[in-house]
């Protein structure tokens, strides 16, 4: 079903430093979110994820593990491959830093940058925090009561003294500035557009784009006494794995991304230095970068000291991998921080998925199973509260578009799960129970109305809960080829007579077996 309409996007690339926890699943699924949406609205869909693996943190933490860096990579990086897997993430494709494609692609950009002029050799001086991977102005610093240095992100900062190339990113800013003003909708939400363009109208300071100190990175072009930056390296991935510097096929079709999913704490990277760093190699910037916000665990901030960090590979296990998926994108706006807390989790799934659409799909189908021989009943004449609830359900593809191409998860849901609500008060006021004794014909009516709402539903909840929407098409007896957007509406409807096979309830109600 193309379209010939593409969508590119992207999550960042993981540091191998730590091993995956729901700040990192939470990135991945909202884009997984995206990109099945995407692909059942007709866009051909290139979705990327990887890991980030070179850099002093990396090499700190694989001599700390007292491993070579490579197979410590190696090993840590499958633990992000595996909870993709794990979270039936639908990526097209997973780069790693060190593959020789990605390498490649470093140096080619290095090299137009350096055609550019943009690239000279000088000397650092300054602080440097590895915990960032970011260099600060002393300015930036707070000096704590143990007399060290500390980042704004709480970081401590080293003293760096060392040769290096630089990135005349001061030459940038009023280029970037320009960029800014004639793309509005390059960074989102609007609080981090107003932080990045006041950043940059203080005034950049040229970058330094290389380290000699150590040895685990992309060797610069034509002086390996030297390696590039880790964020210069990193931030390319999103070129490498369309085959630049390769300019057609995938990098043709693809490029520019369209959407950029970052954290709120690399805004910067991505929205300063990338686009400097692909204007000075004549390549386009990508079309958008939202910074979404953080999670903290019931209250508290998530961190290796605290040792708070949940494993997504537990939630899904206890709670299961939709309502997981679900809850993620479902409970905080998107955008804000976030608190995790289980029983928030719990009260959501059990609200929304159990009582909400879950019951509406078993009580639905238990009754055409026991009451029209299990098939799909044939309707008569629709009645005005009828054509009420398969309106709604038909509007909610309109209300979620509109929602998901400004990253808004949560508004997108909300209009799905006002048609559940709606359904679930349509079937109390229809009581086709009652109807079953009083008259049949207006019962298969009502049944088929709830019916056919339930396939708009389950259709639209594809995204976020690909396992449950899937079992609900299939007890509807819908095939896989009708299950895109396009098969919503009347075109698509559940034809009268299909046999459907034994109902089974998808969103069992969560009960704490631990609870006293
Ligand atoms: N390697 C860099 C990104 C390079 S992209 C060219 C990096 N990696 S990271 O593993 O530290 O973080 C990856 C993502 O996880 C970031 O977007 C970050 O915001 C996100 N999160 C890490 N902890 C988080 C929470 N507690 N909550 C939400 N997201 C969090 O940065």
């Amino acid at each position: 079903m193309s379209t010939g309409r593409t969508y590119y996007l992207t999550t960042p690339i993981y540091y191998v430093n730590d091993k995956p926890h729901i700040g990192h699943a939470y990135t991945t699924l909202a884009c997984d979110v995206l990109a099945r949406f995407k692909r059942l609205d007709g866009y051909e869909v290139m979705f990327l994820t990887g890991t980030d693996e070179h850099g002093q943190k990396v090499e700190k933490a694989a001599a700390a593990a007292g491993e070579a860096p490579k197979a410590f990579c190696d090993r840590v990086s499958q633990s992000f491959r595996d909870l993709a897997q794990a979270m039936d993430v639908s990526n097209n494709d997973f780069i790693r830093t060190t593959e020789p494609r990605h390498i490649a692609a470093c140096q080619a950009i290095w090299r137009r940058m350096v055609a550019s002029g943009d690239i000279y050799l000088g000397a650092y001086e300054g602080w440097y925090a590895v915990r960032d991977e970011a260099y600060y102005g002393e300015d930036e610093l707070e000096k704590r009561a143990d007399g060290k240095f500390y980042a704004p992100s709480g970081a401590p900062v080293e003293w760096v003294r060392e040769p290096s190339y630089f990135f005349r990113l001061s030459a940038w800013g009023d280029r970037l500035l320009k960029f800014y003003d004639d793309h509005p909708d390059f960074i989102a939400p609007q609080s981090r557009r107003n932080e990045v363009v006041s950043f940059v109208k203080r005034g950049l300071n040229d970058l330094s784009i290389s380290r000699t100190s150590f040895k685990w990175g992309v060797l610069v072009p034509d002086d390996d006494a030297h390696i590039m930056y880790v964020w210069l390296d990193a931030l390319t991935n999103y070129i490498s794995a369309l085959g630049f510097p390769d300019e057609g096929g995938k990098y043709a079709k693809y490029w520019p991304a369209d959407l950029h999913m970052v954290g709120k704490d690399i805004v910067r990277f991505h929205t300063v230095y990338w686009p400097a760093f692909l204007l000075a190699a004549g390549l386009a910037p990508p079309k958008r970068v939202y910074a979404h916000g953080w999670w903290t665990i019931e209250g508290q901030k998530m961190s290796k000291s605290l040792g708070n960090a949940i494993d997504p590979h537990s939630l899904i296990a206890t709670y299961g991998l939709d309502q997981f998926r679900y809850f993620m994108v479902r409970e905080v706006p998107f955008g804000n921080d976030g608190d995790f807390a289980k029983q928030a989790l719990v009260n959501r799934i059990n609200s929304e998925l159990a009582n909400g659409f879950g019951n509406l799909g078993l009580r639905t189908l238990s009754f055409i199973g026991k009451n029209c021989d299990g098939r799909v009943p044939e309707p008569g004449p629709l009645e005005a509260d009828d054509r009420t609830l398969l309106a709604a359900a038909e509007s909610v593809l309109g209300r979620m578009r509109p929602a998901l191409d400004e990253q808004q998860f949560h508004v997108a849901i909300q209009a799905w799960v006002d048609v559940v609500n709606a359904a679930n008060k349509y079937i109390d006021e229809q009581a086709p129970w009652t109807l079953r004794k009083t008259n049949t014909d207006r019962m298969k009516t009502v049944l088929w109305v709830l019916a056919e709402t339930i396939r708009h539903l389950a259709i639209t909840a594809q995204p976020f809960v690909p396992g449950a929407a899937g079992k609900l098409l299939d007890q509807l007896g819908v095939s896989e080829a009708a299950r895109g957007f396009s098969a919503l509406g009347d075109g698509g409807a559940l034809k009268a007579g299909t046999a459907l096979p034994a109902p089974q309830g998808v969103f069992p109600r969560f009960v704490d077996a631990t609870a006293a």
